[in-house]
């Protein structure tokens, strides 16, 4: 059993952090091997070596591989951003009219404005499957309409393995095999999941899993991974860069080369070797191995389930625990809440959560405890009794 990993972070004291879903803080190892790259290139850029530009991003695809279990550390490739791997697939993908790209209602805008672009270009479909925001759970059926959007006319579902507002979850595997059935391809946004909740790559075999890495991959802004299946394989990426092609390690040679890299080499973005950015993935990603995303959501169930039971106990609404992740869910305050006055005792508390749809979005991580709790109850608290 894990307990809680507060200390290998630099959190302030008296902070009562609950929103890795906006920002994942570092982790002070992380935090020390970037310091540590600022100063090689401050102090001695001459030893920035050959090593340096192809060793830790391969240590990182093969982190990364091994925590999504792919046994393909050569379809994983470096991104920028959720955008960034999000256009690298759309822009591989071909429509004909009267098809179809099914995306969820309330996708993160950097999960759809790529969808929209590519099915006007086509004249295609873009359907949107919203869930019907039952109060007392709104996954409930949201899951089955998926499924039953996904016919013939289907090419593409872009979705994440929970909805980014609220922690709603999906039932991939169920979503997979209906997407095989009419031969669509599925992509999914991990950014929100990926890292706190298990991902089984061989289960799921999904045509690309994107994620961006500054929220529960614990690494920089700017940074991310990406996994792109076989469908990608002879694509066009967005941008030619001399380290995607093969022999780019042979420094006293390098030319125009027509080959890429294999398999998913040819989709990491310009400069994918970012000295600082490489460095402290790496460190995140040794935690993140070392403590489990099984265990990172049984830590956070442990943690969050007897406040939650309060806070139903109280008017609020929370879906059930199986219709939603534990790591990432929305809380709407009972009716007898006000939302500003809420909002004032989460400052009160120094509570930081985020409010998203309606609800109140906790997203704990191994760092939270139970003072972190108390804190975020006592805010409910005050604002139940109308103070
Ligand atoms: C589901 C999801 N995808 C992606 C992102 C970030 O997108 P990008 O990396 O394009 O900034 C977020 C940010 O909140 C998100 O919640």
């Amino acid at each position: 059993m894990l307990d809680c990993q507060k200390a290998l972070f630099s959190l302030q004291e008296g902070q009562h952090y609950l929103n890795c879903a906006y920002q994942g803080p570092f982790p002070k190892t992380a935090e020390a091997a970037g310091q540590e790259q600022i100063l090689l290139k401050a102090q001695a850029p001459f030893n920035i070596g050959k090593s340096n530009f192809f060793d830790p991003i391969e240590q990182l695809r093969e982190k990364f591989a091994k925590l999504i279990n792919c046994s393909e550390p050569d379809r994983i490739a470096s991104i920028p951003s959720a955008s960034y791997g999000i256009a690298q697939a759309a822009n591989n993908i071909h429509l004909k009219p009267r098809q179809n790209v099914i995306l969820l209602g309330s996708q993160f805008p950097s999960n759809y404005y790529q969808w929209k672009a590519l099915t006007d270009r086509y004249m295609a479909g873009l359907r949107i499957v919203d869930s019907e925001w039952h109060d007392e759970n709104p996954g409930k059926d949201w899951n089955q309409r998926i499924l039953d959007s996904i016919d013939q006319y289907t090419a593409v579902v872009a979705m994440g393995h929970v909805h980014w507002a609220d922690g709603t979850l999906f039932d991939l595997e169920a979503i997979r095999e209906k997407t095989r059935a009419v031969d669509a391809l599925l992509i999914i946004d991990g950014t929100q999941s990926v890292g706190a909740l298990p991902f089984d790559l061989e289960k799921i075999d999904p045509d690309a899993l994107i994620c961006a890495g500054y929220k529960w991959l614990l690494g920089p802004y700017g940074s991310g991974l990406a996994y792109f299946g076989p469908y990608f394989d002879t694509g066009d990426p967005i941008e030619n860069n001399w380290q995607n092609r093969k022999d780019s390690d042979k420094f006293e040679n390098l030319n125009y080369q027509a080959e890429y890299r294999p398999k998913a080499q040819r989709y990491n973005v310009g400069q994918q070797s970012n000295f600082i950015y490489a460095a402290m993935m790496n460190k995140s990603l040794d935690l993140l191995l070392e403590w489990t995303p099984e265990e990172i959501q049984r830590y956070c169930l442990r943690l969050t389930r007897p406040g939650l039971a309060e806070l139903s106990a109280l008017g609020c609404e929370i879906a059930p625990e199986s219709a939603r992740a534990s790591h990432l869910f929305g809380i709407k305050p009972a009716p007898n809440m006000n939302e500003q006055a809420l909002k004032q005792h989460f400052q009160d508390q120094n509570v930081h959560v985020s409010m998203r749809h309606g609800r109140v979005r906790v997203s704990p991580n191994i760092y939270n405890d139970e003072a972190d709790m108390e804190a975020l109850l006592n805010a409910f608290r005050a604002a139940a009794l109308g103070v």
